[in-house]
């Protein structure tokens, strides 16, 4: 790409953080936080068991959801790209407004958690897929999570993921990605450890800017990442828009 048009690419994704920024300031409003989503997660995980009540129900502490909800569209359409046991499609609904949420993961006991979650199951559907059947068709979802799932993809098929996920979605459609930042290395030392001890996975956790270059390969608009910290884990977040 030259030098022209990354100045204007660039230009091009803040203008589009800038007026997410606001969208989603007046719509989602200053009452969703990690306590809040706590709250609202309290009951469905009560019906879940083990561990994947715990983890369910104590996630936004650990991840902010709350700035994944953020960046979704009031009314949206979305489909959630490795989704666990459901909480992210769960509080889309029902904080979002979401016409659908859906997803799926490769997980057979997470989508087993998922159950749990007493919504209208033609808008909340979540299936489990096969990881080399990944990732699924997007068609006819304007917004797509995908929530601390690519560290857990074998590093040498990531950008391939990422390619392909695009590929998938329709055009004008947003690619919602929350990850570990890879180049704090020692708070992605740590989520290193905490995959190892919960998941029993050695994850690869990426630059977020290697990210946005694959993105952007494939002729997406992407935003500048956004850094937050939680405890001791430090998280990326990227919006691209599909040309
Ligand atoms: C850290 S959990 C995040 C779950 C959920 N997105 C959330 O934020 O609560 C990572 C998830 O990625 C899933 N996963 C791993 N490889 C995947 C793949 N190829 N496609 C979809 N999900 C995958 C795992 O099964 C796991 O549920």
């Amino acid at each position: 790409m030259d030098s022209r048009k990354t100045e204007q690419s660039t230009k091009i994704s803040d203008s589009i953080e800038g007026s997410l920024k606001h969208r989603n300031r007046r719509k989602t409003g200053s009452s969703i936080n990690s306590s809040s989503l706590v709250r609202e997660l309290e009951l469905p995980s009560k019906k879940m068991s083990g561990l994947a009540a715990l983890k369910t129900h104590y996630r936004p502490f650990i991840c902010p959801l709350d700035l994944v909800l953020s960046q979704i569209p009031e009314g949206a359409r979305l489909y959630d790209i490795g989704c666990g046991s459901g909480a992210l499609p769960y509080l889309a609904l029902k904080l979002r407004s979401a016409e659908v949420a859906h997803g799926y993961d490769i997980s057979v006991e997470a989508v087993r958690s998922a159950k749990a979650f007493d919504v209208d199951r033609e808008k909340f559907q979540i299936v489990h897929m096969q990881a080399q059947n990944t990732p699924p068709p997007l068609h006819g979802y304007d917004t797509v999570t995908m929530v601390d799932v690519l560290h857990h993809i074998p590093p040498n098929i990531q950008d391939d993921f990422l390619r392909k996920t695009i590929a998938q979605m329709d055009s004008g459609a947003r690619l919602i990605i929350k990850d570990i930042e890879g180049s704090k290395v020692v708070g992605a030392f740590f989520n290193q450890l905490h995959d190892l001890l919960l998941a029993k996975e050695w994850v690869h956790h990426r630059r977020s800017q290697d990210i946005r270059r694959v993105l952007q390969s494939m002729g997406a608009t992407v935003s500048q990442p956004v850094l937050r910290w939680t405890l001791w884990y430090p998280h990326f977040q990227i919006v691209a828009l599909v040309p």
